[in-house]
Parts: structure tokens; sequence; C-alpha cells
């Protein structure tokens, strides 16, 4: 009995020792410990024993069906970590990879600049306006006092429409300042806006297209000066430029519609590799602007000896040109992805709405 109870637990412990998995000790379990394994019966064995034999036996069986149990139970937990650990190796993520590129378009940099523009104006206190593209000579020339029949009107290369029965001719506006007239002509000072939008003329090179894009500034209230003007440009270019400063220079120039006009010049410095807005002893033309002339009031039923007011506009894409360092003004409207994606501005993730985040 005894070299049988030795001979099964040399057996049992070389199994255990080539069961490899845990399906192998399962089985070994069942063969040794089961209802009907080896060890199991030798247990039911002991019932036909005398007490003695009892007393010799009963030990060993027990201690070798224990010993064994706790053998099985440690390796089967030894194989679960190890297949633990493993599965947890080849599943690791390795964060420091880079993401799976996310296509996602881009704002445009002239849609950027307006955005800026109109909200350091809101900021102001100036309301947006918008107005239609395709415009009549009424608001886009009489109103402001362009002569009949005068060259002030060719000034502008003009896209005109076919004409129609009665003889006019609709017109892409030549610039944003229809807008000052269709404000004028329907609300009561004091008057207080900014007017975003495309514009058009016959122009193509470097610097020009034939549609771009203009905001005009209109302020009509008693009493409002060139000072006003001077302090709101000044105002928004240092904003805009992101400068402590924006000294500007008034250079007298003639617009039909404002009276004194100006062109406007902001200080800059050109020595360096990049322009720079702010410092400098250079100047850079900026804007045309003025005082509203008294035949415009006139024409939208102001009183020019009650009410004042002064004009601006600005070309954007020149202003996103210089902001943004682009070289060339036609890439703007080409519609290439790579220049959008390079030029173009994060739509959600703006940390401010007046300086844009670049992608
Ligand atoms: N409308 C003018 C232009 O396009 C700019 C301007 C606007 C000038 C308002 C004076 C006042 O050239």
């Amino acid at each position: 009995m005894t070299t049988n109870i030795d001979e099964l637990e040399t057996q049992l412990f070389a199994q255990l020792e080539s069961a490899n998995d845990e399906q192998a000790l399962e089985d070994l379990r069942v063969n040794a410990l089961g209802k009907k394994g080896s060890v199991s019966e030798l247990l039911k064995g002991l019932g036909g024993m005398s007490p003695e034999q009892r007393q010799e036996f009963g030990p060993k069986v027990n201690g070798l069906k224990t010993k064994l149990n706790d053998l099985i139970n440690a390796k089967k937990n030894n194989l679960q970590e190890a297949a633990l650990e493993a599965r947890l190796l080849s599943e690791r993520i390795d964060v420091t990879l880079p993401a799976t590129p996310r296509r996602a378009g881009s704002i445009h940099p002239i849609m950027q600049v307006f955005e800026e523009v109109s909200t350091i104006f809101a900021d102001m206190g100036f309301a947006v306006k918008e107005g239609p593209d395709i415009e009549d000579d009424f608001h886009n020339f009489t109103a402001l006092n362009f002569p009949e029949k005068h060259p002030a009107r060719d000034m502008h290369d003009t896209f005109f429409m076919q004409p129609s029965e009665d003889g006019t001719r609709k017109l892409l506006r030549t610039h944003t300042s229809p807008v000052q007239i269709r404000t004028m002509t329907s609300e009561k000072p004091p008057i207080r806006i900014v007017a975003p939008g495309r514009t058009y003329r016959c122009d193509f090179d470097q610097t020009h297209t034939p549609m771009f894009h203009q905001i005009e500034g209109l302020v009509i209230e008693e009493g409002v000066h060139m000072g006003h003007l001077k302090g709101v440009l000044m105002e928004f270019l240092a904003r805009f430029f992101e400068v402590e400063e924006a000294a500007v220079r008034f250079r007298p120039h003639h617009f039909p519609f404002t009276e004194p006009s100006a062109e406007v010049d902001v200080r800059c410095d050109r020595s360096g590799k990049e322009l720079k807005i702010g410092t400098g002893n250079d100047w850079l033309e900026i804007l045309g602007c003025g005082m509203v002339h008294p035949n415009v009031l006139r024409a939208c039923g102001i009183d020019p000896d009650v009410y004042q007011g002064f004009a601006f506009g600005l070309g954007i894409d020149r202003l996103a040109m210089l902001k943004y360092g682009i070289p060339d003004l036609r890439n703007m409207f080409e519609s290439d992805v790579r220049w959008l994606e390079h030029f173009g501005f994060e739509a959600f993730f703006a940390p401010s709405i007046t300086s844009g985040l670049s992608r």
C-alpha cells in the first residue's frame, strides 16, 4: 500500500510537472481527485482497512490529496497570471504613436479677418450691416455724390449687367459704401455701423482680384468730427495688429462721398525680414476715409446742418495678407486645399476671436 501511494505520488507529480495549460491541469485534477480519481479510490479503500492500517495510510493519502490539490491550484494561478501578463504586453497602447489624421475643414483667412474686425468694432458699439452684391447705380454711385457721367465712375472699373428694358443697368458693387446709403435711408441717426462684404472691380494682379472684400464703417451723430475718426481708427489698428499703439498719418485724398477725404497710413517697420506694424519710421497705406459729404447726407434725407459723420473703407484681403503673411492675393480664391490647410484657421478652438489659432 505504501509503495502504491509513493508510486502514485511520483506519477501524479510527474504529470503535474508536464501539465502546461489549464486544461491539462483540470484533466489531472479529475483523474486524481475526481469521483473516480486514483487518489479518491485510495481514500475509499481506507474504509475497508483495520484501524491500525487506517492510522498509517489515512494521513498519507489525505496528505497527498491536499498537497496535490494545492499544487494544481497554485500552478493554475501561475498560468492565469502569466496569460494576463502576456495579454497586457501584447495589448499595450503606445500613446506616443501619431494619431490617425482627421481631415477637417478650415476657416478661410478672409472669414477669420472679417470676424476679427467685426468683433473689434462691435466692442466699440458698432452694429454689423450687410447689403446686396448686385447694386443699382443710385446706391453705388449717385447717392454717394458721384456726378453723372463723371470720370470718377470709371475709376472703379465696374462690372455692369445687361441693361434692363427701362435702360438701367444693375452692377456688381465696386465698394461697400452703398451700405452707407441703405442704412441712412432706412434708419435715423445716431448711426454706428460696419458693413463687411464682397466687392468687385475689373482688375487682376498680385494684389488685385476681380472679387475682393471690404469693410465699411459709418458713424452719423451730432457733433462727430475727424478726431473721433482718428481715435476709432487708431484703436482699431492697435487691436487688430495686436500692438500697444498704432500711430497713423492722414494724407489728403479725394473720394466723391467724403469731404475732407484722406488716405490713412499706419506706422511700420520694413527694415527687418518681416514687416512690423506699430513701430519703425515707415508708413503703410491701409485705408480710405473722410467726413461724410453733405450731399450724401442730403441724398439720404439727413440734415447736414444737424448731423455730421465719418466713414471709412478697409480692404479686408490686404489686412489678412499683412497680418498673416500671405504673399499673393490671387491664391486666396483658388480653393487649393494645400493653401487652405496652411493659411486656414481651426474652426472651433480659436482661443480668442480677435486672433485666431493657426492650424
Ligand atoms: N469706398 C472707398 C473705396 O472703395 C473707400 C472709402 C470708404 C473711402 C468710406 C472713404 C470713406 O475706395
